[in-house]
């Protein structure tokens, strides 16, 4: 038996993965650990989104290796790589790297416990990669948690006290093909979950007393159009209909979109749902139509405009989110004049933006000219301040309403809470509230990232 510690890079669906990780190595028999320090098993859940999240990694994976070369206890500590990088560098990571003993790709974990059984039995990480075809399904849910499921506290370390929070995995991978995006080579082709077993799931967290449900994928708005187990048809708007049947539930999210799949069947959700949150991530990626053409995303500055007065028009509350890069091949000044001004016009809540950077495998890696370093930097400073002024201004309409807020996290200087749309909200101390309950508050002051409220009532 194995204690494990497992330590998560990226997104919400590695976030997701870990979780489940946890699951399949408890239901054996092997036990999580809160430290570094106390685990005999240390697994990195990677990320090669961009090239700074892999390099982090790589320098961790350094430290770990230097640690245990040193000293002579942690000869023992079984040191192994899971997630996109895993799935990605496998084979050179295999070469180079002979303290990994294990390497877990995208499509794997779910054989995690044999993958360790065959370590055990003097099997190298490569035998053991190449022994174990992937997964191009998700394992069914109760078998998935077979044993790990009634035992009294199952919850997860990472995540016991956000029980009533749970994330839901409903596909995998990708088949959008952005010039720039490595997911389609380290998650595979699109694949949708069956729909009964995701609605199961979701009752299993329901009756546990989650109130809030995350549906996450690389692409949900193409939910059940490619490569469905045969189950229930139901396109990603069905789906939202029937997790809302659901008692308990009362905040439903996803993540994330592409805007060249949004239907107007999904806004009209936002119409007829009262549990989805007034919150939408629909990553834009440049405001220029010669960029967005080179990324290949599949729509024009116009129709993502249309699709943003759409929502608007169904939600008139809704924030949106996005995401943005900076720098990719070929983005002149006029170029990303047009990221700016499309900032202006839509006036983002909150947006994530970064500096292009080459990911193998991908048609963007081999596009030329690339933009230098320096003016990456200046464009992605530009934006990021003219942002951080938007969200100020947008907190700001948010002054002297009463929101809804779910109670996420109570430290000693206060509670920390969030609004349907996704807003952070601190309050003071206060005696009746604990986490997963929910709260009236009035919105006293706006921050940039942030606003502050006090509770009106519980
Ligand atoms: N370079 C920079 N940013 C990237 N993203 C994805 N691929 C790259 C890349 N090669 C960004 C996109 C995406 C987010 C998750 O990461 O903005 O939406
Ligand atoms: Fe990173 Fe993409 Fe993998 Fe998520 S799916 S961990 S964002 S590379």
């Amino acid at each position: 038996m194995k204690k494990f510690y497992i330590k998560t890079f990226g997104c919400q669906m590695n976030v997701r993965d870990s979780e489940i990780m946890v699951q399949i190595l408890r239901s054996h028999g092997h036990q999580p650990v809160m430290d570094i320090a106390d685990a005999d098993l240390i697994l990195l859940n990677t990320c090669s989104i961009r090239d700074k999240a892999e390099q982090k990694v790589f320098s961790l994976l350094g430290q770990l290796r230097d640690l245990r070369q040193k000293s002579a206890n942690n000869q023992d500590i079984i040191l192994a790589v899971a997630g996109c990088v895993a799935q990605q560098e496998g084979e050179k990571i295999c070469k180079r790297m002979p303290d990994v003993r294990l390497v877990v790709g995208t499509q794997q974990f779910y054989h995690l416990p044999e993958m360790i059984e065959r370590l055990e039995s003097g099997q190298s990480a490569r035998e053991i990669r190449c022994a174990l075809a992937p997964d191009f399904t998700i394992p069914p849910f109760q078998k998935l948690f077979h044993a790990g499921m009634d035992q009294p506290g199952h919850s997860l370390p990472c995540s016991a006290q956000d029980q009533f929070k749970q994330f839901v995995t409903i596909m995998q991978g990708c088949n959008n093909f952005c010039s720039y995006c490595v997911v389609p080579h380290t998650r595979g082709r699109e694949i949708s979950r069956p729909a009964t077993d995701i609605l199961e799931e979701v009752r299993f967290y329901a009756d546990q007393g989650a109130v809030e449900i995350t549906l996450l994928g690389q692409n949900v708005n193409s939910y059940g159009t490619t490569n469905q187990v045969a189950d229930i048809r139901v396109d990603f708007a069905d789906l939202l209909y029937r997790v809302a049947e659901i008692d308990g539930i009362k905040r439903i999210r996803f993540t994330s979109s592409n805007p060249h799949d949004l239907s107007d069947k999904l806004m009209q959700c936002f119409k007829d749902i009262k549990q989805l949150c007034p919150h939408f991530h629909l990553p834009v990626q440049s405001g220029s139509n010669q960029v967005l053409k080179q990324m290949n995303r599949k729509y024009t500055r116009e129709l993502y405009l249309e699709k943003v007065a759409g929502l608007r028009e169904h939600c008139p509350d809704i924030a949106l989110s996005t995401d943005v890069i900076v720098g990719f091949p070929g983005e002149s000044d006029q170029d990303f004049a047009q990221t700016m001004d499309l900032l202006e016009t839509v006036k983002f809540h909150a947006s994530f933006s970064f500096k292009y950077s080459d990911r193998p495998h991908t048609r963007s890696a081999s596009f030329t000219p690339k933009v230098a370093e320096p003016v990456k930097k200046e464009r992605l400073q530009t934006f990021q301040a003219r942002q951080d002024q938007i969200s100020l201004e947008r907190n700001r309409e948010l002054v002297g309403s009463v929101q809804e807020v779910l109670v996420e996290q109570i430290h000693d200087q206060g509670i920390q809470a969030r609004t349907g749309s996704n807003h952070i909200v601190h309050l003071g101390p206060h005696a009746h509230l604990k986490t997963g309950k929910f709260a009236m508050a009035r919105i006293t002051k706006a921050g940039m990232h942030s606003v502050q409220a006090e509770v009106e009532s519980t």
